[in-house]
C-alpha cells in the first residue's frame, strides 16, 4: 500500500477504497466512487463555510494562523513593511518576485499614468446621491469601469490583462477619493504624477486651494505600510468571491466590484468601521467591563477580534500598533486608544477569549489610525479596498491561468420536497407559509 494514502471504508457496504494524499490533502472528487449502487451519485463532503476545504493551489501568499505568520511570495509582512513600498509590494504579489530598480520605476510610470478616471466615470459618481457610503459608490464605480473598458472582456489575453490590471491599481484610489469627496461635498480633484502613490491620493483625498499638495511624509508612509499590510491575505471571503465571480471568466472590473462587495460586510473589511462605532458606544475605559460582559453574554461581538486563520495575535495588527505611534506623534493621540487598550488587556486576560483563541485582527486598531489620519469611519473599509485590489488581482491572475481551474460551482445537500402536485389558487391554504 503507497505510504501517501487513505484508505477509507464504508460501513454501508463494507467496501474499502484508497485514495491518494498529496499535500496532506485529499481530492474531493475521489470520494465520488464511494456509492452504495449504481443510482447513487456517490459520495460528497459537505463544509458549510470552506473550514476545511482548500478551492485552490496558490503561491502568493502564506499564513500559519497558529503562529501569527504572514507571508506574501516568501517574504514576511514584517520586513515587507518595513522595507518596501505599496507598489513593490504589489508588482511582488502580482509577478512573484521583486522588482529591480528599473522595473519599479517602470512599474510606478505605468501605475502614475493610469491614475485619472474618465470625464464619464466623474460624471457617473456624481449621480449618486449626496450622502451615499464610500464604500458603496466604490463597489458601483469599479462595476462601471467594466462599461468604459470592453475590451477587459478578452481575460484569456496576458497583455489585455495586465493592461486591465494596471488600469484598476491605478484608479481605485481615484474612486476613493471621489467618493470621499462627492460625500462631503467637494470637487473632484485631478491626480498629480509628481507624488507618490499614497501622496497622490491624500492630494486627491484634502487638497483644497493650495497651488500644491503637500503630504506629510509619515502620514503617508503610514498609510504606505496600511496598504501593504491589507494587500492580500490568501483564500478570505473576498478573494473567494474574487475567484468564484473570476471562474466565470467575467472581467476584472466586475469580479473585482464582488470581491469589495464581500469586503463591506461587518464580518469582513467592514468590521474596522464596526470598530470606531463600538468605541463610541463603549465611550470611556470605565465601561469596558460591562461591554465585555455584554460580549460573554452573547449580546455583542467584540468587533476586530477573532479570525478564521488566526489563532494567535494577528502579525499585522501588532505592525499598526507600532505604526500607529509614530502617527499619533504627528496627529495627536487617539483618545479611543484607550479605550481600545483597556479592552485589548481586559480580553487577553479573559477565559472566555483565551479559550477560543481570540486576539485582536487587523480591523482593531487600523480605524484608530486612520481616524487621527483624518479618515471618516465610512472611508475606513474603501481603504482597505484600495490596498486589497493588488492582492485579488493577483489571485485573479492566478486563477486564470491555473489549468486545474473550472467554473466554481459547489454542490448542495437538497432538504425540500420531493415531487408533489400542484396546488390550484383556491386549494391554497394561507396559513402554509410563515406571515410576511
Ligand atoms: N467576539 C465575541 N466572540 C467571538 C468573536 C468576537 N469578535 N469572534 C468569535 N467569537 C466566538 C464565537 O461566538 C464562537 O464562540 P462559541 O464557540 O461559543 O460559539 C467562537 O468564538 C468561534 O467563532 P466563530 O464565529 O466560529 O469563528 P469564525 O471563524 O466563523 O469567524 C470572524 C471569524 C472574524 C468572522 C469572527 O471572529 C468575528 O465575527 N469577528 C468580529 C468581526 C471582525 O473583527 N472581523 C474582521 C476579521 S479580520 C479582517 C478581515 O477578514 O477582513
Amino acid at each position: 500500500m503507497p505510504e501517501k494514502t487513505l484508505t477509507i471504508t464504508d460501513n454501508r457496504t463494507g467496501q474499502t477504497y484508497t485514495v491518494p494524499i498529496e499535500d496532506g490533502t485529499i481530492r474531493a472528487m475521489d470520494l465520488r466512487q464511494i456509492k452504495t449502487g449504481p443510482e447513487d451519485f456517490g459520495l460528497m463532503t459537505y463544509d458549510p463555510a470552506f473550514m476545511n476545504t482548500a478551492s485552490c493551489r496558490s503561491s502568493i501568499t502564506y499564513i500559519d494562523g497558529d503562529r501569527g505568520i504572514l507571508r506574501y511570495r516568501g517574504y514576511p509582512i514584517e520586513v515587507l513593511a518595513e522595507r518596501c513600498t505599496f507598489l513593490e509590494v504589489a508588482y511582488l504579489l502580482l509577478f512573484g518576485e521583486l522588482p529591480t530598480a528599473t522595473e519599479l520605476k517602470h512599474w510606478v510610470h505605468d501605475i502614475t499614468h493610469h491614475t485619472m478616471l474618465h470625464e464619464a466615470t466623474k460624471k457617473f459618481m456624481e449621480g449618486f446621491r449626496y450622502d451615499s457610503h464610500p464604500m458603496g459608490m466604490f463597489v458601483s464605480t469599479v462595476a462601471a469601469l467594466s462599461s468604459v473598458y470592453p475590451e477587459a472582456r478578452d481575460v484569456h489575453d496576458p497583455k489585455n490583462r495586465m493592461h486591465q490590471i494596471v488600469r484598476l491599481i491605478g484608479k481605485v484610489p481615484s474612486i476613493a477619493a471621489l467618493s470621499y469627496r462627492h460625500n462631503v461635498g467637494f470637487p473632484y480633484v485631478y491626480p498629480d504624477n509628481d507624488l507618490s502613490y499614497t501622496e497622490n491620493f491624500m492630494n486627491m483625498l484634502w487638497k483644497m486651494v493650495e497651488p500644491k499638495y503637500v503630504a506629510n511624509p509619515v502620514l503617508s508612509r503610514a498609510l504606505d505600510i496600511l496598504f501593504i499590510l491589507h494587500a492580500d491575505h490568501e483564500q478570505n471571503c473576498g478573494t473567494n468571491a474574487m475567484r468564484s465571480v473570476g471562474s466565470a471568466q467575467t472581467d476584472p472590473y466586475l469580479s473585482t466590484a464582488s470581491a469589495a462587495s464581500a469586503l463591506a460586510g461587518p464580518l469582513h473589511g467592514g468590521a474596522n468601521e464596526e470598530v470606531l462605532k463600538m468605541l463610541d458606544e463603549i465611550g470611556s475605559k470605565d465601561h469596558v467591563p460591562a461591554y465585555i460582559k455584554r460580549v460573554k453574554d452573547g449580546q455583542v461581538k467584540l468587533m476586530g477580534f477573532g479570525h478564521r486563520i488566526y489563532k494567535n495575535y494577528d502579525p499585522r495588527a501588532k505592525i499598526i500598533k507600532w505604526s500607529s505611534e509614530q502617527v499619533f506623534q504627528v496627529t495627536g493621540r487617539n483618545p479611543k486608544l484607550d479605550i481600545a487598550l483597556e479592552l485589548e488587556r481586559i480580553a487577553l486576560e479573559d477565559d472566555y477569549f483565551v479559550k477560543r483563541k481570540l486576539y485582536p485582527n487587523v480591523d482593531f486598531y487600523s480605524g484608530i489610525m486612520y481616524q487621527a489620519m483624518g479618515f471618516p469611519p465610512e472611508m475606513f473599509t474603501v481603504l482597505f479596498a484600495i490596498a486589497r485590489t493588488a492582492g485579488w488581482l493577483a489571485q485573479w491572475q492566478e486563477l486564470v491561468t491555473d489549468p486545474e481551474q473550472k467554473i466554481a460551482r459547489p454542490r448542495q445537500i437538497y432538504t425540500g420536497y420531493n415531487e408533489r402536485e400542484f396546488v390550484p389558487m383556491e386549494k391554497r391554504a394561507a396559513a402554509s407559509v410563515p406571515a410576511r
